[in-house]
């Protein structure tokens, strides 16, 4: 959904950041801006500043920092989208609907009744477990050691032993058999209508924003099949929905625990670990990564212990380490899976278990080490042929090295023959090592010399945005199409619009990049503070420097990329002009 700037801009200036950010956070007035405890990381004393003049906020600690949206993309891990909406029901602002096609509105109207109707089975269900008619879901549940709190938490229920007492419920709820069918809670034979589920406890599978997509349902014993899952539909896409993480989401942790069932997510819950998801019996999915790497860079996997389960983390681990996490395998034994583990040994000792987690990539090696008998010469060769295959699909030869070391100390492999076998099979590899040694150089020259010219892009414009008295003095000079960084350019196109009018406002210019990654840079740039402490000559020699090296690169980019003699001719003019460019301040 697209909106207009103006729109944003109203949205924002009737949230107030003060008050949006003490929804969540305890602030205390201090001068002219408000302090508190960082709600990004751990910290005792305040470091986390909220402006009211700038309607921006900044943690000193952590370096988070951004305008109201920003926040609570970043606390509720809201989209830009997501967070739009919310203040704007904040503020009681209408936004506007979206225009659908007659197809688009069929499909939108199949899927809010879906909805509805999985809200209305998880009532029921919810309700049936509290009745007497429920007594032993209930029981069941609590020999699991599950808390009322809990199972009210997750919304947990019981369906009842007769086939259809849901279709019967929902019919006179005045549903039809249609949609009923649609959503999979009721099934079709020649005998009629029948319930998906019956006898077993329900859970209902939520989604990010606690809307019931699915259900998953247990028997009461040793039954089979023993989980029975709602059938993917129009709401229910299993593998872009990870159980458990519409409160994982908000978890404060830092990182996500993955890991098998239902049972396990509702334990660790339970036992306050409170970033735990799972994938549900379906395999981890590209999407479901995906979906993680909104919230945190790194996870730690608690699959079962049993050979399944091991085969399940192995084929997830690449998955997770392509979308850019961080992965470690927390391990179990001598239990099965973290329900168990924690009813047996207790919380502190799954806490231990996540300090002592494993790092995947040793992971991985161990379990192949398990396929090969060590004591057999041939294996022992194979062994380590495989091992040194593994080790080369590092490219960055620092991480490479790095590995190379932990796994010949992890598995006592002599270090000096794993470093040859490495170096001899990266022959074959490439055709010659030191050469794409060599080429890797150069691709580092490059992006050192890149990053230059982005750094002094990035210093003109937090100057600018820090003293404005800049602006007039250089003017004449630079304008925004000297900020050759696209990024930068946006930024600067709205400051230097900003600036010609007299009127900054950082904050505006932030809601104007609705991805997460360009707002915290976009914030970045408004929060760094650089000419303190300067002196006024020392101040003057940077920005000429700085001004000089910006407009240098700018005709330097003109000159590389136009065709046209004229403008070549005078890039030539400009650079000489500019060689005796003095600015003073
Ligand atoms: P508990 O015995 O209740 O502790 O089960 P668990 O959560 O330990 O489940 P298990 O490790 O056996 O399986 C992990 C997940 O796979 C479950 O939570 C289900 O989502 C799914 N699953 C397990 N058994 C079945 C099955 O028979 N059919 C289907 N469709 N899914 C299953
Ligand atoms: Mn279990």
């Amino acid at each position: 959904m697209y909106y207009p700037d103006d729109l944003i801009e109203e949205i924002r200036l009737k949230n107030d950041i003060v008050e949006v950010i003490s929804d969540y956070v305890k602030l205390q007035k201090k001068g002219s801006s408000y302090f508190g405890l960082c709600p990004f990381h751990n910290e005792k004393s305040p470091s986390f500043s909220v402006t009211p003049s700038k309607q921006m906020y900044y943690c000193f600690g952590c370096g988070e920092g951004g305008n109201v949206f920003t926040f609570l993309m970043k606390y509720e891990n809201d989209t830009f989208p997501e967070a739009v909406s919310r203040l704007a029901d904040r503020a009681g602002i209408e936004l506007p609907k979206a225009e659908y096609s007659n197809e688009e509105k069929k499909d939108r109207d199949i899927k809010t009744k879906i909805l509805e109707v999985n809200k209305e089975a998880a009532k029921f269900f919810y309700h049936q477990l509290r009745s007497p008619n429920g007594e032993q879901g209930y029981r069941y549940f609590k020999e699991r050691g599950l808390s009322d709190e809990t199972m009210t938490k997750f919304g947990l229920g019981y369906s009842l032993k007769y086939s259809n007492s849901l279709y019967e419920y929902l019919k006179k709820k005045g549903y039809d058999d249609e949609i009923l069918k649609e959503s999979g809670l009721v099934k079709y034979s020649e005998k009629g209508m029948y319930d998906a589920f019956w006898n077993r406890v329900m859970y209902p599978i939520m989604d990010n924003g606690n809307k019931v997509i699915g259900f998953g349902g247990r028997v009461l014993g040793d039954g089979k099949p023993k989980y029975i899952n709602s059938p993917e539909t129009k709401v229910f896409d299993k593998g872009r929905n990870l159980y458990g993480m519409n409160f994982a989401r908000t978890s404060r942790r830092g990182n996500i625990i993955i890991c098998e069932g239902y049972m396990d997510v509702i334990a660790l819950h339970q036992a306050g670990v409170d970033n735990a998801v799972a994938s549900l019996g379906t395999a981890f999915t590209p999407g479901h990564a995906h979906m993680i790497k909104r919230y945190t860079d790194q996870v730690l996997l608690t699959f079962d212990s049993d050979g399944a389960g091991v085969k399940a983390a192995l084929r997830a681990i690449p998955i997770l380490r392509n979308a850019g996490l961080s992965v470690k395998v927390i391990n179990m034994r001598p239990y099965k899976d973290p329900d168990e583990l924690i009813k047996n040994m207790g919380t502190d000792e799954f806490e231990k278990r996540i300090v002592e987690a494993e790092n995947a990539f040793i992971y991985e090696i161990r379990m192949l080490m398990n396929q090969f008998d060590l004591k057999d010469p041939d294996e022992k060769t194979r062994f380590y042929g495989q091992v040194a295959d593994r080790l080369l699909l590092f490219s960055d030869e620092m991480e490479r090295n790095v590995y190379v070391d932990t796994v010949c100390e992890e598995f006592m492999i002599p270090k000096e023959s794993m470093e040859r076998l490495v170096y001899k099979k990266s022959l074959t590899y490439t055709g010659e090592p030191a050469a794409q040694s060599r080429v890797n150089e150069t691709e580092k020259n490059t992006k050192k010399q890149d990053d230059g010219v982005k750094q002094s892009q990035k210093i003109l414009l937090t100057w600018l945005i820090e003293d404005n008295t800049i602006y007039d003095k250089i003017k004449s000079i630079i304008t925004e199409s000297d900020f050759i960084d696209p990024f930068y350019n946006k930024v600067a196109t709205k400051l230097f619009e900003q600036l010609g009018r007299g009127e900054v406002n950082p904050a505006r210019i932030l809601s104007s990049f609705t991805g997460e990654d360009e707002q915290k840079e976009a914030a970045g740039l408004f929060h760094a503070s650089l000419s303190e402490g300067l002196s006024n000559q020392e101040k003057e020699k940077s920005l000429n420097e700085i001004i000089k090296k910006v407009k240098n690169n700018s005709l330097d980019y003109v000159s590389n990329t136009t065709t046209d003699v004229g403008v070549l001719q005078n890039t030539i003019k400009e650079k000489a002009k500019l060689r005796n460019l003095h600015i003073s301040i």
